[in-house]
């Protein structure tokens, strides 16, 4: 379906799943372009999809993106919850689950929403495909992770500034380690991939990188960490990434909450890990788990302009008429890909990816 620039005057806009660094600059790009270029009134609603549900907008003009460039976090607030198409509902004391797309629609209608920025990962745009197919509802994605597994585009925002965290973290663990003759291990987020514990691992001088790609055994791990004692190196740094596992083993999960995008909430391997490599080096290892530090702060300059890019790309597709479209870093160029061809493939780090080669020249060992 196209329809020409001049036919939209109302646009909206939410961010919906995880935060991650860049989702302001990616709304204050859209509002501004969306403003100055094609003269569109910008609707944000809040809280992703739950604003959607419950008709909680508000205007944005120019004047509420000021100064939200170097924010992290998303001003129009969002959550892993509320699928329209699968809303949990109280009826009669009792709550059901419902299809209640067709108010989402009505509450557009009353808006007078003409198109609608979706910022989001897979489970975000999951939502923002179904209402394109169904309601021919004119919606274009903008993918956002730190975690950089979606594979249609080159790179994420947030996953730059996620990487900057871990391996500032990673050098303030070197104090101790070396310091303390210790073993430090960090556990960092990525889900099912192990982009954030690879880059960090390499960039932050690592001697031992675990990541979902490559099981690992523990015996690996302790030789090498025995391998560096021998060599008068006391202390050795190994970061583990939270979907890591061990070989013929299983993730780690931490909850399983019912209702998220993401119902498996990772975590605790890195303590696993810890606890072996004391137990069977006798070497004294402490564990710190990054966590959700890696999600805040102020966005790097690469994801600031990446953000601004897809922010700016977005409604500029928009109003070329691209609908159930994702934008997407190809790179140098920003692009669109279909959201039914974008949606639920993941990246991986591919086992002979170059860096991990270069890591093993190096004598990181990856615990196989
Ligand atoms: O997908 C981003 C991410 O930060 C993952 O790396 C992590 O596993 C997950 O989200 C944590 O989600 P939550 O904030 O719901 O605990």
């Amino acid at each position: 379906m196209s329809r020409t620039k001049a036919q939209l005057r109302r646009i909206g806009i939410l961010t919906g799943g995880g935060d991650a660094p860049g989702l302001n600059a990616v709304i204050r790009a859209a509002v501004k372009v969306a403003v100055r270029e094609y003269g569109y009134t910008v609707i944000g609603f809040e809280d992703g999809f739950g604003g959607l549900i419950e008709n909680r907008a508000r205007r944005l003009s120019e004047r509420e993106v000021v100064g939200i460039l170097p924010r992290g976090g998303t001003i129009l607030g969002t959550t892993n919850r509320d699928n329209p198409f699968h809303y949990p509902v109280e009826e009669n004391g009792q709550v059901v689950v419902k299809d209640v797309s067709p108010q989402v629609m009505k509450n557009l209608e009353a808006q007078g929403i003409e198109g609608l920025v979706i910022i989001g990962g897979d489970g975000s745009l999951t939502i923002a495909k179904e209402l394109w197919e169904r309601y021919n509802l004119p919606v274009i994605g903008v993918p956002k992770t730190i975690d950089n597994d979606i594979a249609a585009t080159d790179q994420t925002f947030g996953f730059d500034t996620a990487l900057n965290t871990a391996t500032e973290a990673l050098d303030k663990l070197h104090t101790t380690a070396e310091s303390h003759h210790r073993v430090m291990v960090l556990e960092v987020m990525g889900r099912y991939a192990g982009w954030i514990a690879l880059h960090a691992g390499v960039a932050g001088g690592a001697d031992v990188i675990l990541i979902p790609e490559i099981p690992f055994t523990i015996d690996k791990v302790v030789e090498k960490i025995m391998a560096r004692r021998k060599a008068g190196k006391k202390f050795s740094i190994v970061v583990v990434a939270e979907g890591a596992k061990p070989v013929g083993g299983q993730v780690v999960v931490k909850k399983v909450v019912e209702g998220s995008f993401e119902p498996l909430r990772l975590g605790g391997i890195g303590n696993q890990v810890a606890e072996q490599i004391e137990e069977e080096t006798q070497i004294e290892t402490r564990v710190t788990v990054l966590g959700h530090l890696q999600r805040g702060g102020s966005p790097t300059p690469f994801d600031r302009i990446l953000a601004t890019r897809f922010g700016a790309a977005a409604v500029n597709f928009l109003a070329e008429g691209r609908y159930g479209e994702m934008v997407c870093l190809r790179t140098p160029e920003i692009m669109t890909v279909p959201l039914a061809e974008a949606l639920h493939v993941m990246r991986r780090v591919p086992v002979g990816n170059q860096l991990i080669r270069t890591a093993k020249q190096m004598g990181i060992s990856f615990g196989a």
